[in-house]
């Protein structure tokens, strides 16, 4: 089966300092790939780029049918695209939703208004159907009883499951995961991994960054350990987690299992 991601020599670099060097992985479709990695290896900047958020200087992103080559990509003096560069990017964009680390949700909407905020303003799907899928998507993740709550009237378990409610809302072929749970307290972390191990099993295509490694163990078919910009280890959780090749993978491991 062909991918349905497929990253080819991504390099990304905020003025001299390469974040991203030389990256490549494919996910197969209904997959879910946990990245794991030290903080600044570029675990995040990898998301943005997948889903247009940053802008890669060099390599190939494509996601279904939606390709960018970076090298085309290239803003002029000014910082602008030109019409057929923001034409692809949007098109790459479409593709993905993204579960961020925490504070995303739009204040003053509701949960429910949050959720169909994407559909009906980037989509153009009327308000009706919106709402009605998004009821749908809220009661999916636990929170039928809270679509009319303002995030601040949410726990951030709550306000998490409306992140990925919202992510689902414009149905994405890739779900992005960004630590989803680490900004929690650890009493609410279950409650948001549990929503995730549903659409994993539901089939839904996922690259989560998280440090939960039972986590990872359990639900990932691939595991990328990645350190200072590079992909230094890929395997299934049982090759890089119980069984890690690389000094680095082994240090990180063991840093976050037995933290003191
Ligand atoms: N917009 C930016 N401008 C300049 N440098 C940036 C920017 N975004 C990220 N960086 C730098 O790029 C490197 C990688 O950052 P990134 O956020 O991708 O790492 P990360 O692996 O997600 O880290 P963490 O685990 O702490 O979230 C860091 O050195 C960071 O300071
Ligand atoms: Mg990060």
């Amino acid at each position: 089966m062909t991918n349905l991601v497929q990253v080819d020599h991504l390099k990304k670099a905020f003025g001299d300092k390469v974040v991203i060097e030389d990256v490549s992985f494919g996910v197969p479709e209904g997959s879910v790939t946990v990245i794991l990695g030290p903080s600044g290896s570029g675990k995040t900047t990898l998301l943005r780029s997948l889903n247009g958020l940053e802008l890669p200087e060099a390599g190939r992103v494509r996601i279904g049918d939606a390709e960018v080559d970076f090298a085309d990509v290239t803003p002029d003096k000014r910082g602008r695209l030109s019409a057929k560069a923001r034409e692809s990017v949007r098109a790459l964009t479409a593709q993905s939703g993204f579960v961020f680390q925490g504070h995303h949700l739009f204040p003053h909407r509701t949960a429910l208004e949050n959720v169909t905020e994407g559909p009906v303003v980037v989509q153009g799907v009327p308000a009706p159907q919106a709402q009605e899928e998004a009821n749908a998507l809220l009661a999916k993740v636990g929170l039928a009883e809270h679509v009319n709550k303002y995030p601040h009237q949410l726990s951030g378990g709550q306000q998490q499951r409306v992140g990925i409610a919202r992510a689902l809302a414009i149905k994405p072929r890739l779900v992005l995961f960004d630590e989803p749970t680490s900004a929690l307290d650890p009493e609410l972390v279950g409650e948001v991994l549990e929503v995730m191990r549903d659409l994993a099993r539901e089939g839904w295509t996922m690259v989560v960054v998280t440090h939960e490694i039972k986590f990872a163990r359990q639900v990932a078919d691939q595991v990328l350990f990645i350190d200072r910009g590079r992909v230094i280890e890929q395997g299934s959780p049982a090759e890089v987690i119980s069984n890690p090749q690389q000094q680095r993978t082994r240090g990180f491991l063991k840093r976050i299992l037995e933290p003191i």
